[in-house]
């Protein structure tokens, strides 16, 4: 079976074209290399002879112009939800044009597509009833999970916005056209080959600050860093892309919400915790009271309805991520502190 991962050397994508090369899969990649680390990314893809195509995904013609794939995985976006606040037509481009390039081509070949969205597709303003207090001074309590028929009605985002756009594209075309998908809407995903930054991948800039002895600050609600999220190791999203694609002549045209759950999540401030303990240092947290409208203070994913559809469910625990990222952070921080 021949697959491109869009986006095939960010973080995710990296780690899933690996992966299903592994299982026997004929994959190539796109990547333009817009994000940081990308291209050493690439180069295990090199040694793994995986074929990237540098270029830009809202390039129309030059994306046309590429062979017929059995499977699309998409995981080519401006991943982080401040840049789009900023960056409004380039986020754009990528996040929504790229999706339509993508269906274009796909009802074109007959290819299959496995989307990779965000629990971002919720409104804002709903999570933040869940967390009523604008300072949050306490621990908060994991009680309400996020299911898919959460509202998405009111403004979620830029970012938000480009991706359930993309979700309501990828169902027009499969209502007109006949096109199969699967919908991921992830949480955050973290591990090995993910360069953090301060507004996408906190999990592995907290780490990277830590073992670098470079400053941090908890940003928002009074800044006591208790804001939650839960956390998927990547190695279990790519176990569920797998039976995803060798399941998908039975299930298809599904959207699933996709995260580590109750069973693993964490605030800034415990997470703060293990970064001193596993790398053995301290270092300078300042508080930011407010934050951007973007900020949630709460997401904790529920993944019933994939569980209940493939038997899935996250098997690595947060500790698990938290240990398998800063192993790869620690091995490689001489070549990281020029991409970090
Ligand atoms: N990482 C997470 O926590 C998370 C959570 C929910 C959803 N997602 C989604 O999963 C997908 C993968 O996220 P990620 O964390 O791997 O992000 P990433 O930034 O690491 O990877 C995205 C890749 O797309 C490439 N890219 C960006 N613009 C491009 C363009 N115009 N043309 C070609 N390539 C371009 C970048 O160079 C990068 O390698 C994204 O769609 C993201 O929205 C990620």
């Amino acid at each position: 079976m021949n697959i491109l991962v869009t986006g095939g050397c960010g973080f995710v994508g990296t780690n899933l074209s690996i992966f299903l090369k592994k299982k026997g899969f004929k994959i190539s990649s796109l990547d333009n290399f817009e994000r940081k680390g990308s291209k050493l990314n690439y180069r295990i893809l090199k040694k793994l002879r995986i074929k990237n195509y540098n270029l830009d995904i809202s390039n129309y013609h030059s994306f046309q112009k590429l062979p017929k794939f059995d499977f699309i995985i998409d995981c080519c976006a401006e991943a982080a939800v401040e840049v789009s606040k900023n960056e409004i037509d380039r986020v754009i481009n990528t996040n929504l044009m790229g999706t339509l390039n993508i269906l274009k081509k796909a009802k074109k070949d007959g290819s299959k597509i496995i989307f990779l969205s965000s629990s971002r597709v919720y409104s804002i303003r709903s999570l933040n009833k869940i967390v009523k207090n604008k300072k949050i001074k306490k621990k908060i309590k994991i009680k309400k999970k996020i299911k898919e028929n959460f509202d998405v009605l009111l403004p979620k985002s830029i970012y938000g916005f480009t991706k359930l756009s993309s979700e309501m594209l990828i169902e027009e075309f499969s209502f007109a056209f006949s096109l199969k998908y699967i919908i991921n809407r992830c949480g955050v995903i973290s591990g090995p080959l993910q360069f953090g930054k301060q507004d996408q991948g906190f999990l592995s800039l907290w780490l990277w600050r830590h073992l670098s002895q470079k400053k941090l600050s908890y940003i928002g609600y009074g800044g006591f860093g208790n804001q939650v999220r839960d956390v998927l190791h990547i190695n279990d999203l790519c176990d569920l892309v797998l039976i995803q694609i060798r399941k998908f002549r039975k299930i298809n045209n599904q959207t699933f919400n996709v995260g580590g759950g109750k069973e693993s999540n964490i605030s800034l401030k415990d997470l703060t915790q293990i970064c001193q303990k596993i790398t053995g240092k301290k270092i300078y947290i300042s508080k930011r009271p407010s934050t951007s409208a973007y900020d949630i203070p709460y997401f904790i994913t529920d993944n019933s309805k994939v569980t209940k559809t493939y038997g899935w469910k996250p098997i690595n625990s947060i500790f698990d991520i938290i240990n398998d990222t800063y192993k790869w952070l620690d091995k490689n921080k001489l070549i990281l502190k020029k991409y970090l």
